[in-house]
């Protein structure tokens, strides 16, 4: 027998989650270390996702806890406007050497939401310094991701976290995502046909409906992550980078998720070798652990704003209370140590031929109908589920395959009717085959059992149970006027 004890659930709210049903079966980590999460029943998890996209170096590396360990007793806070700590300068030396060349002056933030506006606010502020204030549209790209606050909604392209909002950003457009699936199915890596004619449509847009003067930058994921893994054609993004050259549109990459090793390069700007003017990044900067963002600029854009502001004024009226605190520093200058050490991007390289063989192995199980990949990153897209009735099930399948995979120890990620793998880049081949196995088993079960695969239900019933009982127990202390904090269980696991 083992005893559980699970948390209240009631009071917190958890973010991008159906919350109901989560509660209704709670999965909860409450350990992790190298690739494997531990459940609260002691089971071991394999991280198919190194987090979310954020842990590249794998999970509880003592490097990086013993540095912010050490700062926190060294220096906890220092205030970050009008005053800074030497390690600021530090890390945005070190991250800058790791950027691609040229876009070596950093701005700190705290996520990649942050970094996203950051990078859009930096953008239209640098053609007002610079006297061109009516530059100031801002295109973003149809499925883009750029977090969740109000410029990176406004830029995003994905209608489920925009319709909630009201109307956002004015002056804003989108361009065409480059998934083709009718054309490019199951393509490994980069689809050939069609790049330059689909950036192409982003000049006629521009010229048609905004006179290019008008726009102040073009944002795009150089592989679009969380919407499924949509990865460019050939030419594409250089494509993108003439066009904005020769209208003096700022290019930016929002590298949140292709930053850091993932496509087997230390950027996507790399893998591409193409220059943004801003790249932004979060995530992989701390390897997940304080929460952290950076946007990096050319030289020629910082240089703008101290040459050309006023003397004495502030060149940019932005920044976040936790702009580069001391702990996120100390984790992000640790784990630039451990990508110069153990070469993480070319390792992600190496295996990126092994993965692509592993993922495309899955070709032709029900279902299936899509796989694309690069790097170490794959997605995995689903037919829509139809029930008996004729109605279409958006998700249900792949939230029913993530479930399963959870059942059978391994976690995956999924968003709409896309399942997404992004494993650690410290991953073995042994475990790059388990992920896969394991999919094709989850898979198989989910579409043998029909209409009843796709029913949350049918899944986790231990977790099931666990929460029913802390439901029961809750209520009976709310009966008896208590007030509790903590509710415990005990079960035979
Ligand atoms: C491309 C991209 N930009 C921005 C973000 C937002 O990052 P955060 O969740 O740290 O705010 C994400 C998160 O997944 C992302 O994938």
């Amino acid at each position: 027998m083992s005893k559980i004890t699970l948390p209240d659930l009631s009071h917190y709210w958890v973010p991008f989650t159906a919350n109901r049903q989560f509660k209704a079966m709670p999965r909860l980590f409450k350990a992790a270390r190298g690739h494997y999460f531990t459940t609260m029943d002691e089971r071991q998890v394999l991280d198919g996702t190194a987090g979310l996209w954020c842990t590249p170096a794998g999970h509880a590396r003592p490097e990086i806890a013993e540095a912010v360990g050490k700062q926190l007793l060294t220096l906890d806070y220092a205030p970050a406007f009008q005053s800074s700590h030497p390690l600021a300068f530090e890390a945005a030396t070190k991250l800058a050497e790791y950027m691609p060349a040229g876009l070596d002056r950093i701005f700190f933030t705290g996520s990649g939401s942050e970094s996203a506006d950051t990078a859009l606010k930096i953008a239209l502020a640098y053609h007002r310094v610079c006297g061109n204030p009516l530059r100031n549209k801002l295109i973003g790209r149809e499925r883009g991701y750029h977090g969740v606050n109000f410029g990176g909604i406004s830029v995003g392209g994905i209608a489920g976290n925009r319709k909630a909002f009201g109307n956002a950003l004015s002056g804003v457009d989108h361009i065409r995502h480059p998934l083709d699936i009718t054309k490019n199915a199951f393509t490994k890596g980069v689809p050939e046909d069609g790049g330059v004619a689909l950036a192409n449509e982003f000049e006629a847009r521009i010229l048609t409906l905004h006179d290019p003067s008008t726009i102040a930058a073009l944002i795009v994921e150089p592989v679009q992550g969380s919407a499924g893994v949509l990865v460019p054609p050939a030419g594409y993004l250089k494509r993108l980078r003439e066009i904005c050259t020769k209208y003096g549109i700022l290019l930016i990459f929002d590298e949140v998720i292709t930053g850091f090793g993932r496509l087997g390069t230390k950027f996507g700007a790399d893998y591409f070798d193409v220059s943004p003017d801003i790249l932004l990044c979060a995530k992989g900067l701390t390897n997940g652990v304080v929460p952290m963002g950076a946007v990096a600029v050319k030289r020629e854009i910082y240089d703008a704003f101290m040459e050309k502001s006023p003397a004495g004024a502030i060149e940019l009226p932005h920044g976040y209370t936790y702009s580069a605190i001391p702990i996120a520093c100390a984790a992000s200058i640790a784990t630039l140590d451990i990508f110069a050490q153990e070469k993480l991007e070319n390792r992600a390289a190496d295996l990126s031929a092994y993965f692509e063989a592993a993922a495309h192995s899955l070709k032709g199980l029900p279902m299936v109908r899509d796989i694309r990949n690069i790097g170490l990153v794959a997605g995995l897209e689903f037919e829509q589920f139809v029930d008996k009735t004729g109605a279409t099930k958006m998700g249900a399948f792949s939230m029913a395959v993530y479930l399963k995979c959870y059942e059978l120890g391994l976690h995956v990620r999924f968003t709409g009717d896309i399942i997404a793998i992004s494993p650690p880049l410290t991953i073995e081949k042994h475990e790059i085959d388990r992920i896969f196995n394991t999919l094709a088993d989850a898979i198989k079960f989910v579409a043998n059992q029909g209409e009843a695969g796709i029913l949350a239900n049918n899944y986790l019933k231990s977790e099931q149970n666990w929460a029913a009982q802390i439901a029961l127990e809750h209520a009976a202390l709310l009966e008896l006027g208590h007030h509790t904090h903590r509710a415990e269980e005990s079960l035979h696991a």
